[in-house]
């Protein structure tokens, strides 16, 4: 039997896959629908209700990103009573959350603006339904949470939970005073929390938000996709940009690379070596004077081939080695195999992931 069959969206014919949402096929299909709480990478749990549809035969509306596509059902993204439930949810959650210290709009982390949840219909003016939530002071030196911004989604603990294994993060409270907290609302530094700051990455508010980092919209940063160069496992990651500087490192969208939108804590944080004052750049030799001088790579190289030849000329072939590292490309390690074994004749070479 197939798995395949065709639903009904907005009038159109379109494939879906047996066990596929109805989100998933309209993502497939370009069919936009707004979304909050949905993390491809997490169970579904239909909180935040942006993504509400009209189903065939359903009374109510239904969550699209936990909805289960049928053969032959209808649906529909784009309606009267579909724009006025999102005017009414964007109205309630604007009543609950400033706007930023620009005075811009709440950002979702992946850019969109939450005001364009409605389309063209304008927010409604509520009355502010909660007071203000103070800022809570955590001295863990990577990620702020602003209780403010927070639509209770659940996406940072479901995500702790769920592709960290960790839970140093949950709802905390009830009714209106509900909140993400810790255990004993110790600082994460004092929970199991690992710091790889993938809450950050799937809020989709900016409630959680790293404190290094100004606080700028999304599409204020110039993105460059690289290879972390920690460890060998090549993580895709994108370097934030403002004005030439990295100011945060982002992971790409989940699926889109092999590592699915999670860093750990080096490849997110660790990157304050690359405008640091002491960093190397240019190669240096130590002259005649004993002191370090800036020289060319191919005087620095000439300089060590000069330095290994005259150790092993004294000791024999074997008294050198050669260590490589696991931030380098697997490639690279095969050349510094090779430069031991072929140029240098000696089996003593290494690398530090090697296992
Ligand atoms: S940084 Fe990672 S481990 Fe810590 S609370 Fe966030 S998701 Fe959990
Ligand atoms: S902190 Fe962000 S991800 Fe976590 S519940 Fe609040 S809005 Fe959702
Ligand atoms: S994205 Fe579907 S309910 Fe939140």
């Amino acid at each position: 039997m197939s798995n395949r069959f065709t639903i009904e969206l907005d009038g159109q014919h379109v494939e879906a896959r047996e066990g596929e949402t109805v989100l998933e096929v309209a993502q497939r299909s370009g069919v936009p629908i707004p979304t909050l709480c949905h993390d491809p990478r997490l169970a579904p749990v239909g909180a935040c209700r942006s993504c509400l549809v009209e189903v065939g035969g359903q009374g109510r509306l239904q969550p699209a990103c936990a909805w289960k596509a049928t053969p032959d059902m209808a649906v529909t993204t784009d309606s009267d009573r579909i724009l006025r439930h999102r005017q009414i949810l964007l109205s309630l959650y604007l009543a609950d959350h400033p706007t930023d210290d620009a005075g811009a709009p709440l950002t979702t982390s992946d850019g969109n603006d939450l005001t364009t949840l409605a389309g063209p219909k304008a927010p409604l003016v509520l009355e502010k339904v909660c007071a203000p939530r103070a800022d809570r002071h955590d001295v863990n030196p990577y990620i702020h949470f602003e209780p403010d911004r927070c639509i209770l989604c659940a996406r940072c603990t479901r995500y702790c939970d769920e592709v960290e294994g960790v839970n140093a993060i949950a709802l905390t409270g009830r009714g209106s005073e509900t909140t993400i907290g810790t255990a004993g609302s110790r600082g994460l530094l004092d929970t199991s929390c690992e710091l790889c700051g993938g809450c950050i990455d799937t809020c989709p508010t900016g409630a959680l938000h790293e404190k290094k980092a100004p606080r700028l919209t999304p599409a204020a940063y110039a993105k460059t996709r690289t290879t972390c160069n920690f460890c060998g496992v090549g993580c895709q990651m994108d370097l934030n940009v403002v004005d030439g500087k990295v100011k945060r490192v982002t992971s790409p969208p989940p699926g889109e690379t092999l590592n699915d939108g999670n860093l750990c804590v080096k490849g997110r944080f660790a990157y304050d070596f690359i405008h640091h004052e002491d960093r190397l750049t240019t190669p240096m030799v130590r002259g005649e004077d004993g002191q370090l001088h800036p020289a060319t790579w191919p005087e620095a190289i000439a300089a060590t081939v000069r330095g290994l030849r005259a150790v092993q000329k004294r000791h024999g072939t074997d008294s050198v080695g050669f260590v490589s590292s696991s931030r380098c490309t697997g490639e690279e390690n095969y050349l510094v195999q090779k430069l031991s074994r072929a140029a240098f004749g000696t089996n003593n070479c290494h690398q530090c992931a090697a296992t």
